[in-house]
């Protein structure tokens, strides 16, 4: 895997908000690679668990081989984090110490050309982290309606010309499919010209692979969770790589750090209070300092945000 290896961000960082118990049970909500549970594996007892999460089968494979040596602590589950309560149930774990997200995609995935998440490989347009049911990016190009399109583009990627490549990409599925990344690009190239031309194939990638993966919907009702499984004095850490999804973790955080009215609660007493649920670790978010950033350019927009459970 020389070259494809994920190299695991924020690290000191993880380990020291993540861990408070060295014979805890720990979950890698987002295993990719497996560095950061290989990390977590060596600062851990030998009587510890982890339970790894991935959606990626491909992922799930590769960090099996990684960490082979740990096996007899280590549980794959190859599914969505949003299914993390009732997977942990199906292995009798109701509590955990503590639970990682590393958000987006990995290295691995961007490099594997044929998996579609680069433009800088020519491949069918597919960009599904579980490429065992749902819309690829081919099926999205092709049957979603240019307002949508529009508004995909404009809020998960922030581009400016959204309009623009939406129409352009409208007219040119009425001629033929746009299948492959390099198609999509050249589409993009007609609208954007050669200036601003990456940052915009970044900002219409990431768009399409959010949607697609429909990942800001899988954050929520994973954070949600999270509130169920961790034990008191439990950890939450989460890695983000874009404001959107980081806003997500922040306003969860807050909100769930306060005393709040049961509004949503007809039956409950309006004048009772609901008691925190966290108890936030950082007050603003980690990021890694330049030296990670340099060696390592993909953690530049990393934020990490921990919080322990009350
Ligand atoms: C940034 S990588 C994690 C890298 C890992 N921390 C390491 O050190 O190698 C994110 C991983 O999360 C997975 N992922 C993203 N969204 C997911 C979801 N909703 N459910 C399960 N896995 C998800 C991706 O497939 C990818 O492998």
């Amino acid at each position: 895997m020389t070259g494809m290896y994920h190299e695991p961000v924020l690290v000191q960082e993880v380990l020291e908000y993540l861990i408070n118990l060295r014979d805890g049970v720990y979950v890698d909500a987002t295993t990719g690679g497996g560095g950061h549970t290989m990390a977590l594996l060596q600062n851990i007892s030998g009587n510890a668990r982890v339970v790894c999460f991935d959606r990626d089968a491909d992922a799930i494979k590769e960090a099996e081989h990684r960490l082979n040596k740990w096996q007899s602590q280590v549980t794959f589950v190859q599914d969505e984090f949003s299914n993390i309560r009732d997977r942990l149930r199906e292995l009798s774990i109701e509590k955990v110490t503590g639970i990682l997200f590393d958000l987006g995609v990995s290295s691995y995935q961007i490099n594997s050309a044929e998996r579609g998440f680069s433009f800088q490989h020519d491949a069918i347009l597919d960009m599904r982290m579980d490429t065992r049911s749902g819309m690829t990016g081919v099926d999205v190009l092709q049957t979603y309606a240019e307002r949508d399109l529009a508004d995909i583009f404009y809020r998960y990627g922030e581009e400016r010309k959204a309009r623009r490549i939406a129409q352009k990409i409208v007219e040119e599925r009425k001629k033929r499919s746009i299948t492959k990344t390099g198609e999509l690009a050249e589409i993009i190239r007609n609208v954007v010209g050669e200036r601003h031309l990456v940052k915009s194939l970044a900002r219409i990638f990431q768009a399409l692979r959010i949607e697609i993966n429909a990942e800001l919907d899988h954050l929520s009702e994973a954070l949600v969770q999270t509130t169920d499984i961790l034990q008191t004095g439990g950890r939450l850490v989460v890695i983000s790589y874009h404001s959107l999804e980081d806003r997500i973790v922040k306003n969860f955080l807050k909100e769930r750090s306060a005393t709040r009215k049961p509004t949503d609660d007809p039956f409950a007493r309006q004048d009772e209070e609901i008691e925190p649920d966290f108890r936030i670790l950082t007050k603003k978010p980690l990021q890694p300092d330049r030296e990670e950033q340099n060696r390592n350019p993909r953690s530049r927009s990393a934020k990490l945000r921990a919080a322990e459970r009350c």
